[in-house]
């Protein structure tokens, strides 16, 4: 069997082709990715030199790029990591995220009409439902809330999820979506809340939180997520839409407060900043139908997810520091300066 992943360069894709490799090392694993700022090949230097590994740089909406590697590698299964993920770049430049996220969606499903597949898994998210009030706690996104977004990212990530379902009622492609909550773990880029509190806390430099850090994330370790894809790209049934969390709700300034802790930090680190406009409220997710269907179940709960993952950030310093010694030093400055 023959895996196209692409996005395998960047956070939660690269843990994906980590997780397939040692699960199911049979089956050829195939990486196309555009190596934009959020990608980095020498996380994926473990794989280079294994027989049933091959990286190609190259655009999930580049047409004659993706319609040449469907020639050469005919795959089986696509799973669609490839986006622009930050919610707060998609706020400087929305037009970059359309492109990617929706024409690079068509253009995948483009090619699997073409040469054929046994299924494309669409990686979407809960963002697509928008949010929930925190007065509410007993409410949750299930498959059956309405598409209700609030960013230019979601609104994106919510049209491409369209897409797929229409390909799939139109065409008989056959497709499946996950939508999933807030991930963390090894590799996440260090300009999401995670990464980035630990990494300034480690600088000993302020922790911008934005608005009264009242927002809720439902936080779900990254090796959970890979599971759950996996498990509903080969058993999930076609043209279906399995929401994967596994309740774990924490304010930001919740998190903020257990990474300071944990790194012997002191609280006075946190700065509160403008908000970011169109701010959600409250994520959280209902995995019922996911558990029913597929059996799948999260391994690690936030206490031990963030314990792993501070120490990988700790262990994995020359990862982290190379990023933020480059061109992110430009983002952050613009980003945060008038905040
Ligand atoms: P990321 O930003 O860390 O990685 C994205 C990867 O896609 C990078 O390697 C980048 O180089 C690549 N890429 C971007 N544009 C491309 C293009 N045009 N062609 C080919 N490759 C391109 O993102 P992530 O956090 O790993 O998220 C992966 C997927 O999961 C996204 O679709 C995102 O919407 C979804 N998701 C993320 C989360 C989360 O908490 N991070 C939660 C739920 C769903
Ligand atoms: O829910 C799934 C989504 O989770 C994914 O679809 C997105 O790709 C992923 O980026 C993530 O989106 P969020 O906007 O929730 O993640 P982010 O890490 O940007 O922010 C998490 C929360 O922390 C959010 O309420 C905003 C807040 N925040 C973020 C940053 C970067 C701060 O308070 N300060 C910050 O500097």
């Amino acid at each position: 069997m023959t895996i196209l992943v692409t996005g395998g360069a960047g956070f939660i894709g690269s843990n994906f082709l980590f997780w397939e490799a040692e699960k199911n090392p049979q089956d050829r694993l195939v990486c196309l990715d555009a190596l934009t700022y959020a990608g980095n090949l020498s996380t994926l230097a473990p794989l280079m030199e294994k027989e049933n590994f091959r990286f190609v740089k190259g655009d999930i909406a580049d047409s004659k790029c993706v319609d040449q590697l469907f020639a050469e590698e005919k795959p089986d299964i696509v799973v669609n990591f490839a986006a622009e993920s930050h919610v707060d770049r998609s706020i400087e430049d929305p037009g970059l995220f359309l492109r990617t996220n929706i024409l690079g969606t068509q253009t995948l499903m483009d090619a699997c009409r073409k040469y054929g597949v046994g299924r494309y898994h669409q990686v979407s998210t809960d963002e697509v439902y928008g949010d929930l009030p925190l007065d509410r706690p007993e409410l949750m996104f299930t498959e059956e809330t309405p598409i209700h977004t609030s960013s230019p990212y979601s609104a994106s990530k919510a049209s491409a999820d369209l897409l797929v379902l229409a390909y799939h009622r139109t065409f008989g492609l056959p497709v499946s979506i996950s939508r999933c909550s807030n991930n963390y773990g090894p590799y996440h880029f260090p300009e999401k809340l995670i990464p980035l509190m630990i990494s300034r806390a480690l600088a000993d430099e302020s922790l911008p939180v934005y608005g009264d850090g009242a927002n809720i994330r439902d936080w779900l370790y990254v090796a959970d997520h890979c599971a759950a894809i996996d498990a509903v790209m080969r058993r999930g049934r076609v043209g279906e839409v399995y929401n994967i969390g596994g309740h774990n709700e924490r304010s930001n300034l919740e998190v903020v407060k257990t990474i300071l802790r944990a790194l012997g930090k002191p609280e006075t680190l946190i700065r509160f900043v403008k908000d970011r406009p169109g701010h959600d409220m409250r994520y959280a997710i209902d995995p019922t139908k996911i558990h029913d269907e597929l059996g799948w179940l999260p391994e690690t709960d936030f206490d031990s997810g963030i314990a792993k993952t501070i120490q990988w950030y700790l262990d994995n310093r020359a990862w982290w520091e190379e990023i933020l010694s480059g061109d992110y030093q430009n983002y952050y400055k613009k980003m945060y300066e008038n905040r």
